[in-house]
Order: structure tokens, then sequence, then C-alpha cells
């Protein structure tokens, strides 16, 4: 869908359906003023009876079909008092998903009801603009690339081909635009991570997945570079190799770099995705219920290709620092080449890790690319995002990402970030009480503590290759990198693109205020 812009300096507004959001006890009148203007019909339509402004309530209005503006479906918002951005985003992406049930194919917003909303919600017309943008084509969000046919008993489901923000002359649009854009690429970035949640692990191998960053990189002008496991094996990545090994298809390595001119010698902020394309446990094997749902075991690294996908989207701006993305990838299975409990291997860092449960697979392949990090950079911050543990499913919740980090301040832009964007998350502790379970009788450490805090021991594990003085934030986000229960948002159960909005808000935060 393409996002538009239309003036009335320009003519009259054309749309087959404009989106209007109400709150309750409000009126359309109030919530856009020039609507009315452009479309008096609408001050005499019967259904206006039924608009009350109720959460989730749709009303479709109807004027005469040749006009330029013959239907209007008002959105509910609920009371005013309870809104907020999640709510409205939800509103939009229940309203996009309705139009396109309807089978409308050109949608609009007026500018002024983005503007009369952010002043319900104490922001600004752009922020409500770009977040309306990205709920739209996050609620039309659909996975086609493995169906043969569209489906036959809904042909009529057309996506709308635009969606179109509508300025009155006397309201200058410039930041809009700029904003809209940047709506346009974050959500890129998040359906480009959806996809690759969804794929099956046949259609979506590391070799695939370092083929999709190889193409990224060309698309948008990254550099990007790609070990194979003879590489990987000459520096010593000992802990991906052995957890590649089991498998027919071996593992990869992924480098990509986003360096604006001039910034070259600047270091950079690194960003690393934990990459396992499927995660059987190994000779640890898991369970058979659900187990196709570990194909979804690589958001952590949808989360760093999505926002490289979204960056190179992104309007041209200064403020963007140099930004490093590493995905190791590996595909985790059990064969007769298969790492074995007990085996012991040497990581990247020097460190020996015996691998007591070779299902604990996503902290021996993010270690190496940690110690990678910090030996070929400095960075300004380390921070990784990894599907990485069931006992923080257990702890948050399917939606709850945790974030383990020392560092107050990064945490701080994490949590902001976070409360920009309506993810969910919080902190769990990095206590060092914890960090001796880790310790193995005959390696230097082990790749499990004790079942009980699982979530925190993982984090520690990674903490063991951090070095003093580097700034690094751990994401687990094992439960809403894959989440089952659909919502206007996340209309197809599986992999949801968490970690692309926080990453694309969290740099920006990051280059500005933090480490400025
Ligand atoms: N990929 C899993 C974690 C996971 C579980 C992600 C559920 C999404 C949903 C990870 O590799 C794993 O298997 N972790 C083990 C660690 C244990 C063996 C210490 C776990 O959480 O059970
Ligand atoms: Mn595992
Ligand atoms: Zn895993």
């Amino acid at each position: 869908m393409d996002i538009r812009f239309q003036n009335t300096s320009g003519g009259e507004w054309r749309a087959a359906c404009t989106l209007v959001f109400l709150p309750e006890n409000s009126t359309l009148e109030a919530c856009s003023p020039a609507l009315l203007n452009q479309a008096p019909w609408l001050g005499i339509s019967p259904a206006l009876q039924d608009v009350k402004g109720k959460k989730n309530e749709q009303t479709t209005l109807y004027g005469h079909p040749d006009l330029a503006l013959p239907k209007v479906l008002a959105c509910g918002l609920g009371p005013e008092k309870k809104l907020t951005m999640q709510a409205f985003r939800l509103a939009v992406a229940a309203a996009a998903q309705t139009c396109r049930k309807k089978g409308y194919e050109t949608l609009a917003i007026p500018a002024e009801n983005a503007a009369f909303v952010a002043t319900l919600l104490g922001t600004t017309r752009i922020a409500v603009l770009k977040e309306a943008v990205t709920a739209a084509l996050l609620g039309l969000y659909r996975s086609t690339a493995f169906k043969s046919a569209p489906k036959a008993d809904a042909p009529e489901e057309k996506d709308p081909r635009t969606l179109s923000i509508l300025f009155t002359e006397k309201e200058t649009p410039d930041a809009d635009h700029r904003a809209v854009r940047e709506g346009e690429a974050e959500a890129a970035g998040v359906l480009f991570a959806r996809d690759l949640s969804n794929a099956p692990a046949n259609a979506l191998t590391p070799a695939d997945l370092a083929e999709k960053a190889t193409c990224l990189a060309k698309r948008h002008g990254f550099t990007c570079t790609v070990l194979d496991e003879e590489e990987m094996q000459r520096l010593g990545m000992g802990a991906l190799w052995a957890v590649g090994r089991g498998s027919a298809l071996p593992p990869r390595f992924i480098v990509l770099e986003h360096c604006p001119k001039g910034k070259e010698n600047d270091a950079p902020i690194v960003l690393v995705g934990k990459g396992i394309t499927f995660d059987t446990g190994g000779i640890s094997l898991k369970p058979s219920a659900n187990m196709h749902e570990m194909k979804g075991d690589m958001g952590g690294a949808g989360a760093v290709l999505g926002f490289f996908e979204a960056l190179g989207q992104m309007p041209a701006s200064e403020e963007l620092p140099r930004v490093i993305g590493l995905v190791p990838t590996a595909e985790n299975m059990p064969s007769g080449h298969a790492t074995r409990p007990g085996d012991i291997v040497t990581t990247l860092s020097g460190k020996t890790v015996e691998i007591l449960n070779t299902d604990a697979e996503g902290r021996l392949i993010l270690c190496d690319a940690l110690t990678y990090a910090q030996q070929q950079w400095k960075p300004k911050a380390l921070i990784n995002a990894a599907t990485l543990t069931g006992a923080c499913v257990i702890a948050l919740g399917d939606l709850g990402t945790a974030v383990f980090t020392k560092e107050g301040k990064l945490r701080g832009a994490i949590l902001d970030a976070a409360e920009q964007t309506g993810d969910l998350v919080w902190p769990l502790p990095l206590w060092e009480e914890y960090d001796p379970n880790l310790d193995s009788d005959i390696a230097d450490i082990a790749n499990i503590g004790p079942r009980e805090g699982g979530a925190l021991h993982a984090a520690l594990f990674l903490q063991r290759f951090i070095e003093e003085g580097t700034r690094w934030a751990h994401l687990d986000i094992a439960g809403p990198g894959y989440v089952v229960k659909k919502t206007a948002l996340h209309p197809v159960p599986g992999g949801t693109g968490m970690g692309v909005r926080l990453f694309c808000q969290l740099i920006r935060t990051l280059s500005k205020a933090v480490f400025a």
C-alpha cells in the first residue's frame, strides 16, 4: 500500500473510504471539522446515530457513491482518559483490515484528525501520523509466500492500494512527510522480520539467511561479509561451529555495516541477533509438541536484519550513527556429527565451554559473536536480541521482553524506546551471586546453570564474554518474538518482528542523547 499526501489547495479530497478516529462523547465535527466541509453529507448521515466512540466500534457512513468522499469509517477509541498510543495503533490496524475485507481500494486519514488524537495523547500530529501509517501497514500484513494460490473463498480481499493523508491548505505538511516515510520504513523492516520468522527451516537455511542479508546490503548500499564454516574454524569460533556441525546445512556468520560518510572512525553501535533457523535441541532433543515453532528461533536475527531493512528505507539523515549488525546463524540438529552433551569447545574468546545441554545453543552462537564484536571494534554499545530461554516466557509471559544490563543509561534508553514503540520490556537482574552456578568442573564455563532463574543464568553466561568497559545489553525475546495469539497489529500467528521498531527508536536516542 502506497502512502500519499493530498492537500485541498490541489482540489477536493478524494478517497473511497476516509477513516476518522474519535473517543467517547465526541463528535465527528470536533474530531475533523474540515472533513465535514469536504463531505457535508456527513452531517445528516443516518448512521451517525450509531457513532458513540466506543472502543472497537466501527461505523460506516455512506454518501452518494459518485462523491469524491463517498464513505467514512468512524472508529471508536473508547474513553478519552484511558486512551493510549497502543490503543490507537490497534484501532488503525483494525480499520485497515475492515477496508480490505470490504474491498475499499483507496483510504485516507485527515491530518487534523491525527492532530486531534495527538492532543488527547499529549503528543504531536507528526507522531500520530507516523504511528497510523505503521499500524495500517502492520495490520495488513499477510504471509503469502507459501500459498499456491490466493484463497478462493475470499476473492474480494484485495489490499487497499493507497492511504492518503489529507491536509487543508492551512496546514504545512513538511515534517509530516518525513515522519510518514519513517513509519513506512519501520513497517517494512517489521514485515521483513516477520517473513523470516514465518519461513520454515527448509526454506530459510543459514545460507539462505546470509543470502537475504547480502541482497539487503546490495539494495541499500550497506557492506556485508559472510563467514562460512571454514573461516569460522580458522578464526576459532568453536562454539558457533559446534552448534552448526550437527546439521547438513552449514552455519554462517553475517556482518552487516551501515557507515555514514565521515563516520568511518567512529565507535559503532553493534547489534547482535540469534539466528538459529531451527532448534531441535540437538542431541538434548526437545519434546515434539509444538516443535515447529522453533523455526522462529531466529527472531533475534530478524530484529537485526529487519532493523537494517528499515534503516535502508529511512529518509536520509545525518543523525544516524555507524551501526554494525552481527548474525551468527546455524541449525541445531542431532546427528552423527552433532555435538554431544559433555563435549568441550574453545570459544573465540579462548575460554572453554562444557556443553552440558545442546539445547542451550543460543548462548553458544552468541558468545562468539559478542567476542567478535569486541575484538573488531570498541562498540559504543553492544546489544543483542535472542529468543534465548523458555524461562523468560515463564517469567514475563508471551509478550514480555527481558532486558539485562548493568548500564543504567542504556537500560533507561531501552525502556524509553519500548515505551515509544508499545513493546513490553522489563529489566531482570544479573545477580553475581548466581554467576558461580555456571562454573564447570573441567572447563572454564558450563553452558547451563540450574533451571531456576533460567533466563538469568543464560544472561550471566553471555556476560562472561563481555570485557570490562563494554556497554552491553541483552534482550531475551523468546516470548514476543513468535506469538501464536493474533491481534490487529499482528494478524498472522507466528513471527512478530519484535525488536525492529525498538532498535530503530533506540538508535535515534542513543546517538542523540545517551552517548553524545
Ligand atoms: N530457543 C530456545 C528458547 C525458546 C523457548 C525460545 C521457547 C522460544 C520459545 C533455546 O534455545 C532453548 O532451548 N533454551 C533452553 C535452555 C535450557 C536447556 C537451559 C530452554 O529454555 O529450555
Ligand atoms: Mn535450544
Ligand atoms: Zn534456541
